[in-house]
């Protein structure tokens, strides 16, 4: 099919309308408009998340829960009315099971630390895949190098699919915990989490998925998934840097011991004994990042005022628009063509470094990643030693794909 012919998948989304929302897009590089093709590092943020956090400092900014006096009542107020936006948003089904954290990585390792060290023991098995990000590789890593954990490796299909049935041989009493991507920060490859949550428990294993991919391009629901614990970070959802989110099923958090010690976390210090705070409050050790999640709950607003299912089949146009667009620039290799994606491309050209690629390209105003994308295993297994990425936001345009291939076609004009 041509580009052109293409059927136009989201009549009603204005996509002009909503770059407005976001200032930074008018931004000039190089005399070039700014073509931003790397959410997938990190998204732009919409006034409206800008304004929030602004108003915060402004306005309403004293630390939480800690404050007599009624100022500092305002901030605990918003930030507790982050929380419940965020229990919304993945339909968690009490505040209680919402924590907040720095990031993802933050996250990750909350649940490597007080799962993985309170709850299990040597000769207990936990299950990654072949496309993991680093940040769920290496908390695991460490736990088997200290407690003598395994750690098994769930195989992915030469095009970058997850398979299921592969995965579901793996599974056997000892999995304690499988930790797995819902989307594949280079491939885009969404894994097929229900099917994975119903098969890891009926051997009695805990699901954790990493949703930092995920939860800007669809909607989550995490009581119909089921999983016990899913973790996101809020500057890929379009919110500020330094929030990210650990959800936990309320009866296994209730199990796990503190991750951090330090003051909020408490129920009442002596010198002889402590014992913790209800949940969450038990794993938000010290100040949290207030302001942060403040800005992410505005961030969720803003998504789920435009829907995140019109937001998804928009970048289901976009992804398709690109695979045709860059299908047509010689020597361009795709790496991860599975069938259920994410608008993430990762790609090779003929005679050309990735990194050579992405700074030609940003002669011409685009922004893309290149390298590992800290997936270094991925890229063994991937036969490459990096690639190019462009990964596409709910603001991106047919027009940006069509900057890029043209980009595209000067590097070939270079290393061809
Ligand atoms: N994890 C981010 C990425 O994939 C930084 O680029």
């Amino acid at each position: 099919m041509s580009a052109e012919a293409a059927l136009p998948l989201t009549n009603d989304y204005d996509v002009d309308a909503l770059r407005a929302d976001f200032p930074i897009l008018s931004e000039t590089v190089r005399g070039k408009p700014l073509c931003f093709l790397d959410n997938g590092a990190s998204a732009q943020k919409p006034q409206a998340v800008i304004d929030a956090v602004r108003y915060s400092y402004e306005h309403c900014y004293a630390n939480v829960h800690r404050g007599a006096y009624d100022f500092s009542e305002r901030t605990t107020a918003a930030y507790e009315a982050a929380r419940e936006k965020t229990r919304a948003f993945l339909n968690a089904s009490s505040e209680r099971e919402i924590i907040f954290t720095g990031n993802a990585t933050g996250a990750i390792n909350l649940v490597a630390y007080s799962f993985g060290r309170g709850l299990m023991k040597a000769g207990d098995e936990v299950i990654i895949s072949d496309m993991e990000h680093h940040s769920n590789i290496v908390p695991w890593q460490i736990l088997r190098d200290e407690l003598g954990i395994v750690l098994t490796i769930a195989p992915i299909s030469d095009d970058g699919a997850f398979l299921i049935d592969e995965f579901e041989k793996l599974l056997s009493p000892k999995t304690k915990l499988v930790a797995i991507t819902h989307v594949s920060n280079v491939l885009g490859t969404v894994t097929p989490a229900k099917r994975i949550v119903d098969a890891a428990h009926a051997v009695g294993a805990k699901v954790m998925f990493d949703g930092s991919q995920a939860v800007m391009h669809m909607a989550v629901d995490v009581q119909a998934l089921d999983c016990d614990f899913y973790v996101f970070t809020g500057h890929k959802l379009y919110g500020p840097s330094g929030i990210g989110v650990l959800y936990g099923k309320e009866a296994v958090l209730d199990m796990m011991p503190p991750f951090m010690g330090g003051g909020d976390m408490i129920a009442q210090v002596t010198y002889a004994k402590t014992t913790w705070a209800e949940l969450p409050a038990k794993f938000e050790a010290g100040t949290p990042p207030m302001v942060q999640a403040i800005g992410l709950g505005a961030a969720i607003d803003y998504v789920s005022s435009i829907g995140l299912d019109r937001i998804a089949a928009h970048e289901r146009d976009l992804l398709s628009y690109a695979m045709q667009r860059l299908s047509a620039v010689k020597g361009l290799n795709f790496i991860g063509t599975a069938p259920d994606k994410t608008a993430v491309v990762s790609f090779t050209m003929d005679g050309a470094h990735p990194h050579d690629v992405a700074t030609i390209i940003d002669q011409e105003g685009v922004a893309i990643r290149a390298g590992h994308h800290c997936a270094e295993p991925l890229m063994v297994r991937m036969g490459v030693g990096g690639t190019a990425r462009a990964s596409m936001g709910l603001y991106n345009t047919r027009a940006e794909i069509d900057t890029l291939g043209n980009a595209l076609e000067k590097v070939n004009a270079i290393f061809g």
